[in-house]
């Protein structure tokens, strides 16, 4: 009784902030921290349920919920097992994914859709909502590519961190994941990733770093594959030196679920929460599994026996406690709300902005909305429902407009004709069930079809099913599946004018690239895919949307395959990153790979000029901002929005460098014939590589670049400047 009165006196009295943490939550903490049992205290180390850790009871100390991520907040698990739970209270706004996200290239979004989610985890009760995921974007074949944000770590770090913050205004704790280098879902639980220090720095590092310093994100979650031999969920380099001591993280140590495996390890090596151990295998779990997990019963003797000492449980307990201070115990925390008219906004509005216009001959779109032409919808994905399926990030929404939906009732007067064309099988989680219906019989009514309409609309692209765009395995190969690339090059045999959208998280080849009027990359859009697609068809929103990630004409041409199986997949055991820190369009770019459509690249039904870039001076100290004025105009005659995108090029390097590389870019919108003149700061510290032989970054002395541009391969101005 005591302790009780003490502890919540200790709530109540406090004022707590939501975003620091402050002198009187740390003693708050430490108070807390003597009046537990170490049973207690080690109990709420590890998981309780599939999505839950323990508080404690006697002394009202909460529960932790927590909940996929990162789309929309998930429907209810079980509580010892991954089956639906089946409540009736819990679908939810789905927003895009963030692949979309990512190309909208606008903070701003990224921000209110961080808020919009966490309003949504809030509601739900959760207390850490499982995403962003960040993991850099190193080969199309990645099955879990849709839930990141592109290959270029700049881009990912300048949108992860207002994603972060929104959601946190919630007093939800946003939970950046899979650290690090789960780049491949192919043997993800033990694959051995070698790598070099510069390209974990410079390439798979910055993101999850911009996580912690910039969005002062309050947990983060490990990764299931190992780093130098070593898990990386509980890794000393990982997690010691770099998160906890270098960045300074003061948060909480999540597993991914099941990715510990060893008790001493998790103890000394950074994790503070473990989740999702099963006991005999991740999806099936013995009576009072949770006592056996690594950082239960074990970790316990060990403390007891003296092999650990207890200020390591005490490290992890404050952790987690901090966490809680910063959301279940914030008794100022907002309440949230979900699936309403403005989640939904928020839903539409990322969707429209990160939809990318690849090609658009004779400005095939927009199509007029009056339009009383026969337009033939041909395709499995005008109306395949993509928020089930896809692993962890599967949701059940509210509702899910179809892209055929949304075209039949914006094009209201078009005779609209559907025909399926391909089926891939019903998604079931971890395996496909081939489709019974008759491939060729649904080809050759499509090919009828198209021969009857104006115009061909095909909506294809990958799927959430297993090998396609889904966790826990990897694609097969760059090209589509389900026969579409014959479908295609049938349909545009007996019809001139098909336009191609594509629905995926990842690059795909185009075989019939050159025969297509128009291609659409219209990614995993949410609740509102049909609506925030005819928006953009119709004109009635011009589209914005830049690649985060290069497509390349084969896949070879992609860095990671560029070299053998070692590379990519890897051996089973282990794999080397050859391709080191040429990423993405740093591959393309300095071994001259022309890509099919290139990172930063997508169109819009207006023009635009960059008509002047100067900068304030042409000399820099090493702490100076570059203060670059772009003028731009819009040249078109409707309103619209680029992106001025600023890459840096280092020309007399001691060390290999990539051609160029992102430091800056701006979103702005122009109305027809208008010009701006906009302001963008680049600090030249971000100029430096990492160098190996200091473990450390060096900024060089010498002449630099800005190559100022609206896309990786459409670069119109260049400046010269030297850091002295
Ligand atoms: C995924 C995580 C997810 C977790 C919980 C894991 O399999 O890798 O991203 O948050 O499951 O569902």
């Amino acid at each position: 009784m005591k302790y009780f009165l003490t502890f919540a006196l200790f709530i109540s009295t406090l004022s707590l902030s939501a975003q620091n943490t402050n002198v009187d939550v740390e003693s708050a903490i430490d108070d807390i921290i003597k009046q537990l049992t170490l049973e207690e205290k080690v109990k709420m180390c590890h998981a309780q349920s599939k999505f839950s850790s323990p508080g404690v009871e006697r002394l009202g100390i909460p529960e932790i919920w927590m909940s996929d991520g990162p789309h929309g907040v998930r429907a209810e698990i079980e509580w010892d097992s991954w089956n639906h739970a089946g409540w009736t209270n819990d679908s939810c706004t789905a927003f895009p994914a963030l692949t979309c996200l990512a190309s909208t290239f606008n903070p701003e979004l990224a921000y209110k859709y961080g808020v919009a989610v966490g309003e949504e985890a809030r509601y739900r009760k959760k207390d850490i909502l499982l995403g962003p995921g960040v993991n850099i974007y190193r080969t199309p074949l990645n099955g879990r590519n849709f839930e990141y944000m592109g290959e270029d770590p700049y881009l990912a770090s300048i949108m992860c961190v207002p994603y972060i913050q929104g959601v946190q205004t919630n007093g939800v704790a946003a939970c950046v994941k899979h650290y690090v280098l789960n780049n491949q879902e192919v043997w993800r639980a033990h694959i051995d990733v070698n790598v070099s220090d510069r390209a974990l720095h410079e390439i798979y590092l910055p993101a999850f770093k911009a996580a912690v310093q910039e969005g002062g994100v309050w947990s983060i979650m490990g990764a299931y594959n190992k780093y130098n031999g070593q898990h990386t969920s509980h890794h000393k380099v990982l997690m010691n030196d770099i998160l906890k001591s270098d960045w300074e993280f003061d948060g909480v140590v999540v597993t991914d679920w099941g990715s510990a495996h060893d008790t001493k390890e998790a103890a000394l090596y950074g994790l503070d929460i473990e989740m999702g151990t099963g006991t005999d295998g991740l999806t099936s779990s013995t009576e009072n599994a949770y006592d056996h997990y690594y950082l239960a019963k074990p970790f316990l003797e060990m403390i007891k026996s003296g092999e650990i000492d207890e200020s390591v449980v005490d490290d992890k307990v404050r952790r987690i406690l901090r966490l809680m201070y910063r959301t279940n115990m914030d008794k100022s925390r907002p309440f949230g709300r979900k699936a309403n008219e403005e989640h939904f906004a928020v839903a539409r509005e990322v969707a429209q902005e990160g939809i990318v216009l690849l090609k658009n001959n004779k400005n095939f779109f927009p199509l007029n909305p009056d339009t009383k032409q026969t337009i033939a919808v041909i395709g499995e994905n005008a109306t395949r429902m993509m928020t089930v399926g896809g692993g962890s990030s599967e949701l059940k929404t509210v509702h899910e407009i179809s892209p055929l939906q949304g075209l039949q009732e914006r094009f209201v007067n078009a005779n609209i004709i559907h025909s399926m064309g391909y089926a891939s099988g019903p998604s079931q989680y971890g395996r496909v069930i081939p489709s019974e219906l008759d491939a060729d019989s649904l080809k050759q009514a499509a090919v009828k079809v198209a021969q009857q309409a104006d115009i061909v609309l095909f909506v294809g692209g990958l799927n959430k099913n297993h090998e396609q765009d889904c966790e826990n395995g990897d694609r097969e190969g760059l090209n589509l599946p389900f026969g579409q690339d014959e479908l295609l090059s049938e349909l545009m045999a007996v019809n001139k004018n098909v336009a191609v959208i594509l629905v995926s998280g990842n690059a795909v080849a185009m075989p019939w690239q050159s025969k297509a009027k128009a291609i659409v990359q219209a990614w995993y859009l949410g609740s509102e895919t049909g609506y925030a697609l005819a928006d953009v068809l119709s004109g009635d929103i011009n589209p914005s949307g830049k690649l985060p990630f290069t497509f390349p004409v084969s896949l070879e041409d992609n860095g990671a395959h560029a070299f053998d199986e070692l590379s990519y997949p890897g051996d089973g055991e282990k794999q080397v990153y050859k391709e080191d820190i040429l990423v993405g369009y740093r591959w393309h770019d300095t071994k001259k790979i022309k890509p099919l459509y290139a990172f930063g690249y997508g169109l819009s039904y207006t023009s635009f000029k960059i008509n002047e870039a100067t900068t304030d001076k042409t000399v820099y100290g090493a702490d100076d901002e570059i203060k670059l004025t772009v003028q731009i105009s819009n040249v078109g005659d409707v309103d619209g929005a680029e992106v001025i995108q600023v890459y840096v090029h280092d020309e007399n390097s001691s060390v290999m460098r990539p051609v160029k590389e992102l430091k800056a870019f701006k979103k702005v919108n122009l109305n027809a014939e208008e010009s701006k003149q906009v302001e963008i700061t680049v600090p030249v510290n971000t100029f430096a590589f990492y160098d190996e032989t200091k473990g450390d970054w060096n900024l060089e002395k010498g002449s630099y670049q800005l190559m100022i541009g609206t896309a990786s391969n459409q670069i119109k101005k260049t400046i010269k400047l030297s850091v002295d």
